[in-house]
């Protein structure tokens, strides 16, 4: 996150010649203290703040989109009328400012409060929503739910012991030491107080019960519901291996995890992470940040292949490489000890911290036993409703019906949970809107930012503008000569406007 810098440009308050604003364009200047953007449409001038809710992005390096901007860095979008959040991982508005025209020159004026477009109520909106999870889905559930001034009761059941947090930030500036404790909550505590929101913690659900419309708790507490949320996320696998229950030996979902390994990393001089995935190789980077000597080990030819190609996979390992992390590729442990992990080929590692990163299953327990429809993800339709109606599902959970593959898909993106426990919210409401964002994750490598727009499982085509080995770059996996997915560094414009135009391609499922 960056720091509040001193606001430079022009004092918009002093007018700023018309023509200095080019039609499709942006220009940052101040009023006070606040940086603000101004942004032109055809005759429209806007003024917003200049600088991201999320972690400050600089939103004239985004994209304009009718009367929305979009963010560089994570594609969060706002509307340039009422300052709202439209698009995660932004949870807040931003401020406007109201704009005069005259002689020539546009002139900034008065700070507005930041108002969701007012959306009318459906008639009869349910009086209990109930959401299971307190993670990405769950969260951006709740939020929307009072963002559209629902009125009726909103309890949100987590087993976890702390309050949504960015998990994201959970293998990254929090596991490096760079950003602290505060950072990390989504809110505060009062502000599930001041909004109604029932926020029960180490409250697990052990049962649903979609007939009798109730969540059974561990504790033989009962909740009933008129709409149920299941947004209970996904779990780390942890390998079956002699010593995988060692004390030393960590996975990475919970902001406890994460202090876990935090201060196990206090005493630690050299760590085995096993796995090559980005949460495995966002801890080493982090562990290096701690001046930890760290060894990956993983089965795979080259680290996120599968995902990105060959050419992206050897730019993160060199990245990893310059910064003294050892790779241990085309190997896999076979058993963990106190103070070492051994290889299949033979060798040992010397290890007093171990962290697996091997990916994750999603929690479907809960659903299973309730009888809701599961094919490796629970079922929904493309309003995120499941075979039970009334129970909706959001997050890392849902396999829901992509309009941009055809296929049913499921993916483990904080953003995409974010939407989908959005979408999920408007539709307890009954809005009855189809979910057909294009997913986006991101993922950050030292100094690296990783941008991916859309879902490639496969493709038979590759094509590279720029240079990657020169970190500058937009990779396209097509298909058919269609691009179904683009990754990029440091072209963050070029990364938005493909979102746009896959946004625009949609087909039947
Ligand atoms: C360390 C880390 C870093 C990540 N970095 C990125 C990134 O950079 N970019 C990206 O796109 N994605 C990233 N992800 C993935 C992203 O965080 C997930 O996709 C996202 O959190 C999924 O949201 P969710 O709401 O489905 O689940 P979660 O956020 O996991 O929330 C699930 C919630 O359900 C609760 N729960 C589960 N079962 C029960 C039960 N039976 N009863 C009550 N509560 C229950 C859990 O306690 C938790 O509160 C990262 C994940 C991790 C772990
Ligand atoms: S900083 Fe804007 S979306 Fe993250």
């Amino acid at each position: 996150m960056a720091a509040d810098a001193k606001p430079t440009g022009p004092d918009l308050t002093q007018g700023v010649p018309l023509s200095d604003v080019a039609d499709g364009g942006m220009l940052v200047g101040h009023v006070g203290d606040d940086a603000v953007l101004v942004a032109r449409q055809g005759k429209e001038i806007f003024a917003v703040a200049a600088h991201c809710s999320h972690y400050h992005g600089p939103l004239a390096e985004g994209l304009l989109v009718g009367d929305s901007v979009r963010c560089p860095w994570h594609h969060a979008c706002f509307s340039l009328r009422t300052g709202e959040h439209l698009h995660p991982p932004a949870l807040s508005p931003i401020d406007c400012w109201s704009v005069e025209q005259r002689d020539g020159k546009v002139f900034v004026k008065d700070k507005q409060a930041a108002k969701p477009l007012a959306r009318p109520m459906p008639a009869n909106p349910p009086g209990r929503i109930v959401i299971v999870g307190g993670g990405a889905a769950g969260f951006a559930a709740a939020e929307m739910l009072r963002r559209q001034d629902y009125k009726g009761s909103i309890v949100m059941l987590s087993n976890d012991d702390a309050a949504p947090v960015d998990r994201p930030n959970l293998s990254k500036d929090y596991l490096a030491g760079n950003a602290p404790q505060e950072w990390i909550p989504l809110r505060g505590d009062d502000y599930y107080k001041d909004n109604g929101i029932d926020l029960r913690l180490k409250a697990n659900v052990g049962a649903i019960d979609p007939r009798a419309k109730e969540v059974s708790l561990g504790d033989g507490g009962k909740v009933p519901y008129d709409r149920l949320l299941l947004a209970t996320g996904a779990e780390p696998v942890r390998l079956q291996l002699p010593g995988a229950d060692l004390p030393h030996v960590h996975t990475l979902r919970s902001l406890a995890d994460s202090t876990a390994i935090i201060e196990r990393a206090k005493n630690a001089k050299r760590a085995v992470v096993i796995g090559a995935s980005f949460i495995g190789l966002e801890v080493a980077a982090s562990l290096r940040a701690r001046k930890i000597e760290v060894h990956v080990v993983a089965p795979e030819k080259r680290p996120m292949e599968r995902i990105l190609g060959p050419a992206m996979g050897d730019l993160v390992r060199s990245l990893h490489e310059e910064k003294g992390v050892i790779f241990h590729l085309e190997d896999s442990p076979v058993a963990i000890e106190a103070k070492q992990v051994k290889l299949k080929s033979g060798g040992s590692l010397e290890a007093d911290l171990v962290v697996m990163g091997v990916g994750v299953r999603p929690r479907l327990a809960l659903a299973e036993k309730a009888g809701l429809t599961i094919d490796k993800g629970l079922v929904v339709d493309a309003r995120l409703e499941t075979n039970a109606p009334g129970i909706f599902a959001a997050g890392d959970i849902a396999k829901w019906p992509d309009p941009h593959t055809g296929h049913a898909i499921r993916v483990e993106h904080w953003v995409v949970a974010e939407q989908q426990g959005q979408t999920a919210a408007l539709n307890m409401l009954g809005r009855g809107q189809a979910f057909d964002a294009v997913p986006f994750f991101w993922s950050q490598h030292y100094d690296v930012p990783i941008n991916y727009v859309g879902h490639a499982e496969k493709w038979d085509e590759i094509a590279v503008e720029g240079d990657i080995a020169g970190k500058d770059c937009l990779v396209r996996y097509k298909q058919g000569g269609r691009t179904l997915a683009a990754a990029s560094i440091y072209r963050d414009v070029a990364s938005l406007q493909a979102e746009v135009a896959m946004e625009r391609e949609l087909v039947s499922s």
